[in-house]
């Protein structure tokens, strides 16, 4: 059952006039995302990075949209709070408008998400305002878009020179008449998120964006210490859970070696 104050499509625009910053992470099963929404996170995002830290992919890329589902439908199934929003992978949404509504619409009706997300500005405006047109709420996100990794060459930062700065800056006001709820900026200047975030009245939410925009977003493989093979600059490590479960499972083998598990106390 969801709970009273559940977080909504109205709210985020609530939570930017009200200057209410919005904390959100991403979430791939059902374990992590009960937890994440009991700790009251305002947005989960079924982030396509599941390709990377949950199926261990070197990018975005490869990760369909059956697996997109799937992930939507145990996440949805685990959150009451949360506005759960889900990505639409790689080729779901580039090739047509149709195709992304039909793609958009499953990440809805079969993942149960309340809203997707899609990469890229002015070249996704008419998908965007096709699929807000029946019913289906989309956040944008500029900046570095890992799904043009190979057109980009690496995880740079993006929006450095004036003309970049000021495309992006025009993308997120297309976007934002295109119909879309929220924009994530990706790795880009502090000073250029903050000046997209106030010309504009839909929320931003940042990551490797600077302290202005309207919420923050990190993957919580990130946060948590969880996935060790590289750490960006702007994420910060709230906990070593990879270090705990490889400390908790060696323990447990040892244990196990030495016939001192189970115990009496864990036997019939
Ligand atoms: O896929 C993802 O996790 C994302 C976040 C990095 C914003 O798009």
């Amino acid at each position: 059952m969801k709970t009273p104050d559940k977080v909504t499509i109205p709210r985020f625009a609530k939570m930017k006039r009200e200057g209410k910053p919005i904390a959100c992470l991403t979430a791939y099963d059902w374990t992590l995302a009960r937890l994440l929404d009991e700790a009251g996170i305002d947005l989960i995002l079924v982030g396509d990075s599941a390709s990377m830290v949950f199926a261990g992919h070197d990018n975005t890329l490869p990760i369909t949209m059956d697996q997109m589902v799937y992930h939507t439908q145990v996440v949805s199934r685990a959150v009451k709070r949360a506005l759960v929003v889900a990505d639409m992978p790689f080729l779901s949404f580039q090739v047509s408008a149709e195709e992304a509504l039909r793609n958009g619409g499953r990440l809805l009706k079969e993942g149960g998400a309340e809203a997707v997300k899609l990469e890229g500005g002015e070249q996704a405006a008419e998908t965007v305002r096709r699929m807000t047109g029946v019913g289906i709420p989309v956040m944008g996100h500029l900046g570095l878009t890992p799904q043009s990794i190979r057109a980009l060459g690496g995880y740079q930062l993006q929006g450095k020179g004036e003309k970049e700065a000021e495309a992006m800056k025009k993308d997120a006001k297309i976007l934002e008449e295109a119909g879309a709820f929220a924009i994530v900026l990706e790795k880009i200047p502090a000073s250029l998120a903050q000046s997209i975030t106030s010309s504009i009245s839909i929320p931003t939410i940042g990551i490797g964006a600077g302290p202005h925009c309207d919420g923050q977003v990190l993957v919580t493989h990130d946060l948590l210490g969880l996935y060790e093979e590289f750490t960006p600059k702007f994420v910060r490590r709230y906990a070593e859970l990879g270090r705990t479960i490889r400390e908790a499972v060696s323990r447990y083998a040892d244990d196990v070696r030495a016939a001192d598990f189970p115990g009496p106390q864990e036997s019939f």
